[in-house]
C-alpha cells in the first residue's frame, strides 16, 4: 500500500529524530543529561490530580462530552484570560477547546486555507508548524527572527507580494526556542500589518505563563484590536505540567473560533470529560503552584547562565519559556556542535537548525532538569575547551 501524497509531503518528525540519538546513546549505558526536549519534568500540582481523580470517580464524566467541550470549561478559560489579562471573552463564541495547542496549530491551516495559499511562519519556529502546512498543502514564506531585532520579526522586510498574499501568521511569544518575548509595540504593529493586508494571526501563547525578571508575559489579546484579525492559542501543558493530559484552548476572533470547532466537529467528540474539569480546576483555582513553577524555572536559567560565564560561553539570559538558546562554538554548525556534546560530554541540546534556517548557529537548551545537572552539563561541556 502506497501512502497519500499529503502523508509523503509532510516534513520530517525533528523532534523523532532527536530521541532516537538520545534513546541510542542511553541504551549503551551512557548517563546522559538530556536537555534536548521540551518535556516539562515537574508533577502536576496535587489539587488538579485530585479534581481529575474526583471527576473521573464520577459516572456523569463516562458519556461523551459535548462536541466543543464542556461549558464549565470554557467559562474556566474566559474567567482566566479576564483574571490573568484583563480582557473579555465570550465563552459560548470566542473559545475553542482542543486536545492541546499542537492540534490547534496543525487544523488551522486546514479549517481557513485553500491549498498554495500563503503563510508566514517565524523561523526559528515551532517544527510543527510546517506539520500544519504540509498536511493543508500550503505555501509558507518564512520571517526572521534575529538576535539583533530580540528575535521580532521585521516586517518593513515583507514584500507588498508577501503581504497581499499572506492569509495566516504564526507568532509565539514567550518565544520557543529563542526566551524572547514580545514587546506592546510589536503586538500593536502586527494588529495594524493584519488590518492593512487582510491577514488572520494565530499568536502561539504556550509559554505565556513563563516570565522572568517579574516580567508578566503579555497576551496578543490585551492588546486593542487583536481581536478582529486573530486567536491566541494557550496550553494547559506548561503552566501546569500537564502536557500528558492533552489539554489546551484558543480565544479570540469568533470567526476562527467557529472555523476551530466546525473542522474538530468532524474529526473528534471532546476531550475525556473528567479531564475537562481539571482543567477547569486548574484555570480557576489558586495559581501559587504557577507562581512557584515559574520561580524554579528562572532559578534553574540563573544557574545555567552563570555556568555557561564561568567557562567563557557567552550566552544572553531567556526572558521567558523554559529554553535557552544558545551560540555554538566556533568553526562548528549547530548540528556538528549538538552531535559533539551529545558524543563527548553526554549532554544532549537540540541543534537550532532544527527550529529553521535561522536557527543555525545556535543549540536550544531545556531548563527542564534541576539545577546541579545544569551545572554538571556545562562543567562536562567545559572539559571539551570549546570557548
Ligand atoms: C511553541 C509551542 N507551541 C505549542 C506547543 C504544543 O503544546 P501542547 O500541544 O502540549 O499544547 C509546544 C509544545 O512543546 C510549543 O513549544
Amino acid at each position: 500500500m502506497d501512502f497519500s501524497n499529503r502523508l509523503k509531503n509532510l516534513p520530517p518528525q525533528f523532534f523523532a529524530t532527536l530521541v532516537q540519538k538520545v534513546t541510542f546513546a542511553v541504551a549503551q549505558g551512557r548517563d546522559v543529561i538530556n536537555l534536548g526536549q521540551g518535556n516539562p519534568d515537574q508533577p502536576t500540582p496535587e489539587h488538579i490530580v485530585k479534581a481529575l481523580q474526583d471527576a473521573a470517580a464520577n459516572p456523569g464524566s463516562h458519556r461523551y462530552s459535548p462536541f466543543r467541550g464542556t461549558n464549565d470549561l470554557k467559562q474556566a478559560a474566559a474567567d482566566f484570560y479576564k483574571r490573568e489579562y484583563n480582557v473579555d471573552i465570550d465563552p459560548n463564541t470566542e473559545v475553542a477547546i482542543m486536545f492541546g495547542t499542537k492540534i490547534g496549530l496543525v487544523e488551522l491551516p486546514l479549517a481557513i486555507m485553500n491549498e498554495q495559499e500563503l503563510m508566514l511562519l517565524p523561523d526559528p519556529g515551532y517544527p510543527d508548524y510546517l506539520s500544519g502546512a504540509g498536511l493543508a498543502n500550503v505555501r509558507f514564506d518564512t520571517m526572521p527572527l534575529l538576535e539583533e531585532n530580540d528575535y521580532l520579526p521585521d516586517y518593513s522586510k515583507l514584500t507588498e507580494e508577501q503581504k497581499q498574499a499572506a492569509k495566516l501568521m504564526y507568532l509565539n511569544y514567550p518565544n520557543n526556542p529563542t526566551g524572547a518575548i514580545a514587546t506592546k509595540e510589536f503586538f500593536e504593529e502586527t494588529v495594524k500589518l493584519a488590518k492593512e493586508s487582510d491577514i488572520a494571526i494565530v499568536h502561539d501563547f504556550a509559554y505565556g505563563a513563563v516570565g522572568f525578571d517579574r516580567k508578566k508575559p503579555l497576551s496578543f489579546m490585551q492588546v486593542d484590536g487583536a481581536k478582529e484579525v486573530g486567536v491566541e492559542m494557550y496550553t494547559l501543558s506548561k503552566t501546569y505540567n500537564m502536557a500528558g493530559w492533552r489539554v489546551g484552548f484558543a480565544v479570540g476572533n469568533a470567526k476562527m473560533i467557529e472555523a476551530i470547532n466546525i473542522i474538530q466537529d468532524h474529526l473528534f467528540v471532546s476531550l475525556f470529560p473528567a479531564v475537562q474539569s481539571a482543567a477547569a480546576a486548574a484555570l480557576n483555582k489558586s495559581q501559587q503552584c504557577v507562581d512557584e513553577l515559574v520561580s524554579l524555572y528562572e532559578d534553574r536559567r540563573n544557574a545555567l547562565v552563570e555556568a555557561c560565564s564561568k567557562i567563557g560561553w557567552d550566552v544572553k539570559a531567556p526572558k521567558g519559556s523554559f529554553f535557552a538558546w544558545l551560540p555554538v562554538a566556533k568553526g562548528y554548525s549547530s548540528e556538528e556542535f549538538a552531535d559533539l556534546l551529545l558524543a563527548k560530554a553526554d549532554v544532549a541540546v537540540a541543534a537550532g537548525n532544527g527550529f529553521g534556517t535561522f536557527g543555525e548557529g545556535y543549540v536550544r537548551v531545556g531548563l527542564l532538569v534541576d539545577e546541579e545537572r545544569l551545572v554538571e552539563a556545562v562543567e562536562r561541556i567545559a572539559k571539551l575547551e570549546l570557548f
